[in-house]
This record gives structure tokens, sequence and C-alpha cells, in this order.
């Protein structure tokens, strides 16, 4: 959560800083912030609480345009820094938002993260006369940097001293009128990546910021920082060191950057567009993986060597443990359902901020498999490192390869989404299921666990999700018909059971994430033990029903809510029995599927029942309220 973005170069820094943070608004909008260097090295620093628009409202019209300032003088580049805020420390206000200045306005920084002793370094500071003005845990930071260089002229050092004093997680980026020339910026456990570049006149320049997309409109050379790197940009160049002090050579890798392109194509949202791409990103997450039904399928798709070895581990372990947080924990539920089914080895589905806190039962003849869209929540990074000091393998399924599980992790999947805008995840989860799908598939190939015409006829059914998500996407209709008559619904509660259980929970966290309904997904066999005193007449309960074992239980399931009431919306890929249709106030038909794949296509009318509702609610689709695309804190 948060953004960060720091320049340094010939071009005027605020409307580029701007322009970068826009793309970083996925990772909050609680308020936004730029300070910059004049050419007389004056600090200047704007903030405004909410969206970036805001903060663009109150920009002089000299720093809108991307001319002004125009060359520098004296020798000085252009320098500034910029935040977008996902509050954590302190309410989303103006004196809370980024960037913090020190009491001698002498310092500018901005950060992404906790720090968790920052309450101690504020009371040490405050004794010692600095003023503090927010509530934020940033503040410290940079009233302690103000503080160390009184006495320490050399900044560098200053920044070292005052990192080698934080506890918790950060990337921040750090500018000070007393060295105009110098962008300071530093990590550990946050993202931060450096782009190095050249301006339209072959002048150097260099941005640094939280994620790759901020950066990849200037350059596509990137240095992915490691925890505990700091660098230093000045004229230079670019120097990069390690919290004792020690030099560190700097890699830089030139990445494609047509995946990390943002555009909206038309749709009125990213959710919408996100949710019409699924087909394609179904058919490009089997693409060299699964190529026919007589072929053995390929997991990682790199090389045959990194293949093997994976080949080598799968063999070898004797469980899965899958770890994710939120959408990413429910694609990790659909994974239990059908691996453990086929290949019949224990899965176990952890939510990562229990597990990192726990002191679970992890060896080397676990496989752990981290999910997650953006590659970077902290409480999945955390666990995947706790996995490796237990001696684990790790599998990370992601749909970032540029992200720190990417990075960390032994094998990796790219789930092949494309970049996912909008906060609430919709073609990221099929990607992620597709992903462990193939992942099962896999498995039951190599262990001999299926009868080959039974493997055959999977793969052939797998490779044709991709027509029948399109099918469901043609009938949309109904779905808004539905969104106006729910949309004033207090409470929606969601059922299913099996494979499709975590398709209700899924279904039920979009609706609560986008429309601010209160939402509860269950299976239907849950009912019965509580959640069922809830329902009355005013309840809509959106049930899941798909042909195979646990269809006729969903029936009565459906019947006893609507015994206490209860208004049934059923999805289903088979036809209801005509005396049983009155259980149900609506229903909508899908395509048939075998049960195991079933969650590809029940997913998406819960998606388009979630858009459409928040969307006939005046909802902001894209950006929920007090949420973040990427949770970088836990
Ligand atoms: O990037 P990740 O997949 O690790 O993110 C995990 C969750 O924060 C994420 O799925 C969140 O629940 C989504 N907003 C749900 O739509």
């Amino acid at each position: 959560m948060c953004g960060i973005v720091g320049y340094l170069g010939q071009k005027s820094p605020v409307p580029l800083i701007v322009d970068s943070l826009r793309t970083l608004e996925y990772r909050g909008y609680d308020s936004a912030g730029v300070a910059y260097l004049d050419d007389e090295s004056l600090l200047h620093v704007y903030k405004a609480s909410g969206k970036l628009l805001n903060l663009e409202g109150i920009l002089p019209n000299e720093l809108r345009l991307p001319t002004l300032p125009a060359e520098s003088v004296n020798g000085h580049r252009n320098i500034g820094i910029g935040h977008i805020r996902w509050a954590t420390h302190g309410a989303a206000t103006n004196v809370n938002a980024h960037p913090h200045t020190g009491s001698r306005q002498e310092i500018a920084l901005v950060h992404n993260g906790i720090i968790e002793n920052f309450y101690e370094l504020r009371q040490e500071l405050q004794a010692k006369g600095h003023q503090f003005v927010s509530e934020t845990d940033t503040e410290s930071v940079v009233q302690l940097l103000e503080h160390l260089a009184e006495t320490e002229t050399d900044f560098s050092k200053v920044i070292l001293k005052a990192l080698q004093k934080l506890q918790g997680a950060y990337a921040l980026t750090v500018i000070s009128k007393k060295f105009p020339n110098h962008l300071y910026a530093a990590r550990h456990q946050a993202p931060l990546v450096v782009g190095v570049g050249k301006d339209q006149n072959g002048n150097d320049e260099y941005i640094v910021a939280s994620d790759a997309v901020a950066i990849v409109n200037h350059t596509n050379r990137l240095i992915y920082l490691k925890d505990g790197e700091i660098v230093e940009i000045s004229p230079a160049g670019l120097r990069i060191m390690n919290l004792q002090g020690e030099q560190v050579e700097p890699v830089i890798e030139t990445i494609s950057t047509d995946p990390l392109t943002i555009d909206k194509k038309g749709y009125k949202h990213f959710m919408l567009k996100e949710i019409y791409e699924q087909p394609d990103v179904v058919r490009n997450s089997l693409t060299g993986r699964l190529q026919s039904i007589h072929q053995p399928i390929w997991i990682l798709g790199d090389t045959p060597e990194q293949e093997g070895r994976f080949d080598a581990h799968l063999s070898a372990i004797n469980r899965i443990v899958i770890i994710g947080c939120g959408t990413s924990y429910n694609a990790g539920l659909v994974g239990k359902y059908f691996i453990e089914e086929l290949v019949q080895l224990p899965v176990e589905v952890e939510a990562a901020g229990e597990f990192r806190y726990r002191n679970p039962f992890i060896s080397d003849r676990d496989l752990v498999i981290t999910m997650s869209q953006s590659g970077e929540t902290a409480d999945t990074l955390a666990a995947l490192r706790l996995s490796h000091q237990k001696g684990a393998k790790v599998l990370t399924l992601t749909n970032r390869e540029d992200s720190s599980m990417a990075r960390e992790a032994d094998f990796v999947m790219p789930v092949r989404a494309g970049v996912e805008v909008s906060v609430a995840a919709t073609k990221s989860f099929t990607a992620q299921i597709t992903a462990l799908y193939l992942l099962g598939l896999s498995l039951a190939e190599k262990r001999q666990t299926l009868a080959p015409e039974q493997l055959e006829s999977l793969k052939a059914e797998l490779l044709k999700m991709p027509a029948r998500i399109e099918s469901v996407l043609h009938n949309t209709e109904p779905l808004q018909v539905l969104a106006r008559k729910y949309g004033q619904a207090r409470d929606v509660l969601f059922i299913a059971r099996g494979v499709n259980f975590p398709v209700a929970l899924e279904g039920a966290l979009k609706l609560k994430e986008i429309s601010y309904i209160h939402a509860e997904g269950y299976s239907g066999s849950e009912l019965k033990h509580g959640p069922i005193a809830m329902l009355d007449s005013n309840v809509p309960v959106v049930s899941v029903l798909t042909k195979g074992p646990v269809f006729e239980k969903m029936i009565s399931n459906c019947q006893e809510a609507k015994a206490r009431e209860a208004r049934l919306i059923g999805i289903t890929n088979t036809p209801v029995p005509n005396e049983l249709r009155d259980t149900f106030e609506d229903i909508l038909e899908i395509p048939e599927s075998v049960e195991h794949f079933s969650p590809m296509l029940t997913t998406i009318p819960l998606q388009l029942l979630a858009y459409y509702m928040a969307e006939y609610l005046g909802k902001d689709v894209d950006q929920p309220r007090n949420l973040a695309k990427s949770v970088t804190v836990e």
C-alpha cells in the first residue's frame, strides 16, 4: 500500500511524478503529495487528502506544464518526490499526507510501509526539541534524518544511520535542500524499483518507484532493489550500498514494457474490462502448457531444466500447502478441492496472515504455493520466507513476474492475467484457478492417479472453457436486471458446496468490497448452523447449483432458506426441475461443464452481479473506499 516516486533528471519533476503516481493509484488513494527543489534549492511541498485529482487541483499552473521549469540552472538537476497514500497511522487528512518534512523544512520524505518503533523514535526526538505535526509513523523518520544531519555532513551516512535505527517495513525516497543534486531511496520489506533512462536530449535520468508500471513510460532499464539496499543518485551517477555501508554492484534488467501498459479500452471501468478479458486470460494461461490432450502438461514453461527441476521436486513431496490472502486465498481453496480429489495428495490452504504468526508444521517434503496477484502482499511474502526457513521449496503463482515473491520463490508459475488495475480482483482469480487446474492435472499425469482416458477427457474439457466463459459474458442483461432488483438489499448471502464453495466466498467478497453491501459466503451445509437466523424476506440468497454430486444437497439447502422466506437467486448449469423452480425467485442458466471446472463459469455471473450492483448504487467501482490493490503492510 502507498506508492512512492522519485525523479532526478533534466525534466520538470512535478508533472512527471504526478503522471507516474496516476499509475500507482491502485496502491491507495487516501491522499497524494509531491515535493521538489527549485533552482535555488528551495523546498516546495504540495499535498491534498483524497484522490490524486485533488492534488492536481491545487498545483500552480506552471507545475502542471511539462516544460516548466525548463532546463536546470547552476548545475542543479530537477529533482522531486511524490506519494499516493493508503492510510495506516493517522487519518486521511492533509497534514498526514506525504511528503513529510522535518521541523526545519530541510528534508522531505515519502514512505510506504510501517515503522514499528515510530513511537519510541518520536518520543526521543520530541525530547530533543523536534516538533511533530502529523500522526504518522513516517514523520519520525524524517525528523530522525534532520536530527542526524545536524552533526553529520555526509548525507549518505545520515541515511545509513537513520535506517539502522528503524524497525519495520519501508520503501522510502528522500530529498534534502542541503544536497540538492541527490536523490536517496531505500527498501526493506516493501518493493522499490529504479529506472535508469535517458531523456530526449540524451541526458541521464532516474525514476524510483514502488512498481515498474510507474516507470515504463520513461525507460525499460530497471534495477530491482533488494531488502536492505540504499540507492544514492546524483549527477555522478548511481551508487547502491547495503545497510552496512558496503557497495553493491547494480544489476540493470531490460524488461518488456507491453504487459505493463494500462488502458481502459473503451470500457466504463477497469473492472468490467478485466471481467471481459477472462476468456483470453484462460487461453493465454493454457498456451504452451496444455497444447493438446495427447501431450504432457508443461507447468513452468521456461526451460526444460527449470521444468525438470520442478518435476524432480514434485515427485518428492507428500503435501501441498497453498497460502494467500483475499481472492488469492479463495482461488487456493478451489485448488484444494481439485488437486486433493484428483491426485489424492493432502492439500492445505492457509490465510497468510495467520500462517506467518503461528509455528506451522512445514518440512522439505512439502510444496508451499504462495498465491498472489501482485506478488507483493506483505503477509504472503512473509509466509514465503517462513516456509523457506522451515526448509520447504516454494512455488509462487503470481501475475507479476517482476515481484518480490517471484524473485524469492524457488519456482514461478506466471498466471498471465495481464495488468489488473481494478482493486477488485477478477481475471487474476480465473488465471490463478486455471494455473492450479494445470498443476493438478500435471500431478495426476505424473503420479498416474487418473486413467489415461479420464486425463484426456479433463484436458479436452479445460481447453473448451474459454469459449464457455465467452458465452456467459454474452448473457449479461439478466444480471443487470437482478442488480437493479436487489441493489437496495442490506445483506446478501452466497451459498454453494463442493468446489464451488470458494466461489460463494469470492462472490460475497466481490459484492462487499465494491458495493459495501454486507455479504457472506457459506457452504450450503453451514446455513443451518447459524446464518439461517439472518434470513427473512429481505435477504437475497445467491445459490450456485451445479450438476454433480452436491446438486440435490444444494437444492435442499435452498429449500431450507426458502422456508425462512429468503429470496433465492439460482445460478445453475443444469435445468432446475419444474417442480422446484418455485423455490427460486430468479434463475440464471450458464453453460454446463464438468463439476471440477465449473468455478471458471460460476464465478463470472457473481463478478458481474457485484459490478452492476455497485454501478447501480453509484459506487467507485475501480477504487472502492478503504482498500488498495496491493497490500504491502501487514
Ligand atoms: O495481490 P494479492 O493476490 O496477494 O492480493 C491479495 C488480496 O489483497 C486481494 O485478493 C484482495 O482480496 C482483492 N481486493 C479482492 O478483490
